[in-house]
């Protein structure tokens, strides 16, 4: 059964204008509840720049406070010379590794994955006892995949039907440190166990099968803690933190969100005659595998003013309307770009030839079962595509306008909400999709944005 916000605001997104102008897509989601965690678990005063105010980052930010943190949003400033967005400046003022109190009350995590499965690791790492809970959507997501671990760490779990939300985690006082496998290239839960590794005495170890992002690492070194990292012979990765660390707050810059730039880069690719610039963007090179999917599909971007900002390469992109063509996305893949294949799809579907997907697995756990949510909503656009179990076949429409004109549920996924907009944009009748609320979870103005751009995103 799908699930929708309160209030649901349909939307639909009939054909656009040449999209032309400038934008920053909002902060990296990953890199921010990153901060605001690692932040917590400091010792004095970390200022963040560039937070994503979206709601599942405001969730993290409300988690934190509760277990005796101070996170406060911090007076927007005026845009720089440089076109430097105001806003998402914080200050959070860390208890110390092992420093957080037990909250008062059940703990709301709304929409956000990466945020209930990050604090878990947290609080398996403190002597207290925390309830979780959140939206539809997460309440039907797998917990067992970070519980496992972290009852090795020597934490306790009690959830709903065993392993989903609500669930009340009893902290270990001794937190374990263990050396853990990980069964799914997950970054979730290879950070899980290294938050919950923090407060471990000895070195706490996470190999996995294959490399996924690794924002933890960095922000755990930034903040002064020994992380080591060795390639493994079958091309994976052992990840070993040095436990009981004192983390010494220090500023952080948040790039804007690759996983976001996705739907205006896409959508300048497909909509004829665009040309825009989005500026800041993460090119962390275990989140790029679109870039990467997006050239060999014969797109043109253009890498401006590349740098390196606290730690994660930075860069400029310059996307002009192309003509794509048809791919082959290997399985190996998928980790550096698992929550981009909803609008590489929307990509596919315009493209000369047929595009094929491999791998795709996890994304039957996302928010929603999106490699379903993909192929119903492609299909109710007149889009000819193959759903297998872990695979997806789009067969594009070589340059022409698809026929659209397809209602699309969300089902509490912004990833879907914003992948069909940014169809619409490019089909011969409008798509409409049930629940446009849905995006304000990592994409807040989304609609506006890609309207200021030559975007028809109204009120459905
Ligand atoms: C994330 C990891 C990925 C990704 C999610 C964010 C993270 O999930 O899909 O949106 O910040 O660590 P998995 O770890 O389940 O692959």
């Amino acid at each position: 059964m799908s699930a929708s916000t309160p209030n649901p605001t349909p939307l639909r997104s009939g054909p656009a204008r040449a999209l032309k102008g400038e934008i920053r897509v909002p902060g990296d989601k990953s890199i921010s509840h990153r901060a605001l965690m690692l932040g917590a678990l400091c010792v004095g005063e970390t200022r963040i720049t560039g937070l994503l105010e979206g709601e599942d980052v405001l969730a993290t930010a409300a988690a934190v406070r509760a277990m005796g943190a101070e996170a406060e949003k911090l007076p927007d400033i005026e845009p720089d010379g440089a076109g430097k967005p105001a806003g998402g400046r914080w200050r959070v003022v860390g208890c110390g590794v092992g420093g957080l109190a037990e909250p008062e009350n059940v703990i709301d995590m709304g929409n956000a994955g990466t945020g209930v499965r990050l604090m878990m690791g947290v609080v398996a790492g403190h002597d207290m006892t925390v309830t979780f809970t959140g939206d539809a959507s997460l309440c039907r997501r797998p917990m067992g995949r970070v519980t496992g671990p972290l009852k090795r760490m020597g934490a306790k779990f009690t959830g709903r039907d065993g392993d989903l939300l609500p669930m009340t985690v009893r902290g270990a006082a001794e937190p374990l440190p263990i050396e853990y496998e990980l069964p799914v290239a997950s970054a979730q839960v290879k950070s899980a166990v290294l938050l919950a590794g923090l407060n471990a005495p000895g070195v706490t170890t996470v190999v996995e099968p294959q490399p996924t992002r690794d924002h933890t690492e960095n922000m755990l070194r930034h903040f002064g803690a020994e992380v080591l990292v060795r390639e493994t012979e079958d091309g994976g990765r052992r990840v070993s933190l040095v436990g009981r660390p004192e983390l010494v707050a220090r500023d952080v810059v948040v790039p804007a969100d690759i996983s976001s730039a996705a739907f205006p880069i896409v959508a300048a690719l497909i909509v004829p005659g665009s040309e825009v610039t989005l500026k800041d963007v993460g090119l962390n090179p275990l989140r790029a595998g679109l870039l990467t999917t997006l050239a060999e599909m014969g797109a043109e971007i253009e890498t401006i003013n590349a740098r390196e900002e606290a730690g994660e390469p930075v860069a400029d992109l310059k996307v002009s309307a192309s003509k794509l063509k048809g791919v082959t996305v290997p399985p190996e893949r998928a980790p550096s770009m698992i929550d981009e294949y909803p609008i590489l799809a929307v990509a596919a579907a315009v493209a000369d030839g047929e595009t094929r997907m491999d791998g795709l697995e996890e994304l039957r756990v996302k928010e929603s079962d999106r490699l379903s949510a993909v192929a119903t909503g492609l299909a109710a656009c007149g889009v000819t595509v193959e759903e297998g179990e872990d695979y997806l076949v789009v067969a594009g429409s070589g340059g022409a306008a698809p026929k659209g004109g397809g209602t699309v549920t969300v089902d509490l996924d912004h990833r879907i909400a914003m992948a069909f907009l940014v169809l619409g944009m490019a089909c011969e009748t409008p798509v409409t999709i049930d629940d446009g609320d849905a995006m304000a979870t990592s994409f807040p103005g989304f609609a506006d944005l890609m309207n200021g751009l030559g975007a028809d995103i109204r009120p459905g």
